[in-house]
């Protein structure tokens, strides 16, 4: 928009001829309205399912926003490739505290995996279909070191850092409470009985404020 000197008609006119803008344009109104009831008074009046409905858009949002970065990029995807990957990734932990929890170090490296494949599968899939490279080549490049880190290999990468942080994280927080007795131990315990009170009674909390049910 800058670039044209905040020439609305111009603007518009690109916007309408150009998918890719169009794609970006639809994303902006959704991450607006998204933004305009954003508010607890708006949540209130809407109701928290009517709310959650239509903030759902986000899983609609995201993937937009990567096919608006895939098509702007013309010929080198792999930053776009990188930025899905990611958001696969994301997806996948959400899938795996949704459908198979809890998300522990083990269902986190799977995601990671899972989320590695499946973005050399988008590299592949994204070149076949706009420049009809042989898929094979695409693929191979995945193993090919002085091509330098595929997106593939670095979603693979943060999956696996993540899982080893959750290990450490796991080992690091017993221990903490385990400390010996006194002061600190203690304060632990209290502090996990208050963190715990805090968390049966939050739903409750937030669906008051919220609204939720009340529909
Ligand atoms: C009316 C709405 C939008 C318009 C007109 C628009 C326009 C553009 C244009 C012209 C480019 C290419 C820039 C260049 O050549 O350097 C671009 C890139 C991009 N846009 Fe949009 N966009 C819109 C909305 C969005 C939204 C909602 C998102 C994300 C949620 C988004 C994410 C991106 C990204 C990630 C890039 C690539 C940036 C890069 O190359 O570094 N855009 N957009």
């Amino acid at each position: 928009m800058l670039d044209q000197g905040g020439n609305l008609y111009v603007v518009g006119r690109e916007i309408v001829l150009r998918v890719y803008l169009a794609i970006g344009a639809i994303g902006l109104l959704l991450l607006l309205a998204l933004a305009a009831t954003s508010f607890d008074s708006v949540i209130r009046r809407m109701g928290g399912k009517r709310w959650l409905a239509l903030h759902q858009l986000v899983y609609l949002i995201a993937p937009l926003a990567i096919l608006h970065f895939l098509i702007q990029s013309k010929l080198d995807v792999t930053e776009a490739v990188l930025m899905g990957g990611l958001l696969m990734l994301l997806a996948f932990y959400r899938l795996a505290h949704r459908f198979f929890p809890p998300l522990d170090p083990a269902r986190a490296l799977a995601a990671g995996l899972a989320a590695g494949a499946c973005t050399a599968l988008l590299e592949v899939g994204w070149y076949a279909g706009t420049t009809g490279i042989d898929p094979r080549l695409v693929w191979e490049a995945n193993f090919t070191p002085s091509l330098g880190i595929s997106p593939a290999w670095w979603v693979t990468g943060t999956g696996l850092a993540v899982a080893v942080a959750a290990v450490v994280w796991q080992r690091v927080k017993p221990s903490r409470k385990a400390r010996g007795p006194g002061s600190s131990a203690r304060k632990g315990a209290e502090g996990k009985a208050a963190h715990d009170k805090r968390a049966q009674e939050k739903p409750a909390k937030d669906k008051a404020r919220l609204g939720v049910g009340a529909t």
